[in-house]
């Protein structure tokens, strides 16, 4: 890392701090897909974070699927994910242009995936049910991440936002929604930042 991220994490951390999640272990999950994608690494901690918070493995729902990669992740240790996504990018995306078509055919293979192209304005419309575990990674601005996120927190016993890192408006969603829901916070500071609310 350069002179210049270095410093500039020292100031987020200094301006928006959390403490930080230390992992006991890392696994790696059998059941993986090969894809680019800023998420990746993050996988080899999610197994420790729902032991150590004693989570279960029934149902996870998950905001911002893209290609997949972290919905796979969690299809290891979950019965049931539900991924909801516009399947179009956003305006912090490299992709852009509809990719629902080729998600579903390349998770296919994955039958306790579930995959919706809906907006999460929608979904959280409709939705009353409570997860074990709920993951955030929309458009990365504050307003989204954090009605989204408030409502994740709301209805699950655990939820993990990505990009809190790379992303001061998500990191400060994720302390914000803490505040509101009186959970407690950490912050894996790898891989682009995983906050984790339970
Ligand atoms: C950073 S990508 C997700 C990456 C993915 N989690 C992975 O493992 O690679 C963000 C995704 O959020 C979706 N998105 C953006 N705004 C959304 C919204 N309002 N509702 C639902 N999905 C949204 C985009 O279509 C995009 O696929």
């Amino acid at each position: 890392m350069g002179l210049r991220s270095k410093l500039k994490k020292y100031f987020l951390h200094k301006r928006l701090p959390i403490e930080t999640y230390i992992p006991n272990r890392k696994t790696k999950p059998s059941k993986m897909i090969e894809i680019v994608t800023a998420w990746e690494g993050l996988e080899l901690i999610i197994e420790d974070i729902i032991d150590r918070f004693s989570i279960g493995n029934d149902s996870c729902i998950e905001f911002g699927v893209e290609f997949g990669y972290s919905s796979v992740v969690f299809s290891n240790y979950f019965k049931e994910v539900v991924g909801v996504d516009i399947f179009i990018g956003d305006e912090h995306t490299d992709h852009k242009g509809d990719h629902y078509e080729k998600t579903k055919a390349s998770l296919s293979k994955f039958e306790n995936i579930k995959l919706v192209k809906s907006d999460y304005r929608d979904w959280i419309k409709e939705d009353t049910r409570n997860y074990d575990f709920s993951h955030v990674d929309i458009v990365h601005n504050y307003k989204e991440t954090f009605e989204c996120g408030l409502w994740a927190a709301q209805h699950s016993k655990c939820t993990v936002f990505h990009d809190t890192e790379s992303f001061p408006e998500v990191r400060r969603a994720v302390i914000d929604i803490a505040k509101a829901t009186g959970k407690n916070v950490y912050n894996y500071p790898y891989h682009n930042g995983l906050g984790i609310i339970v």
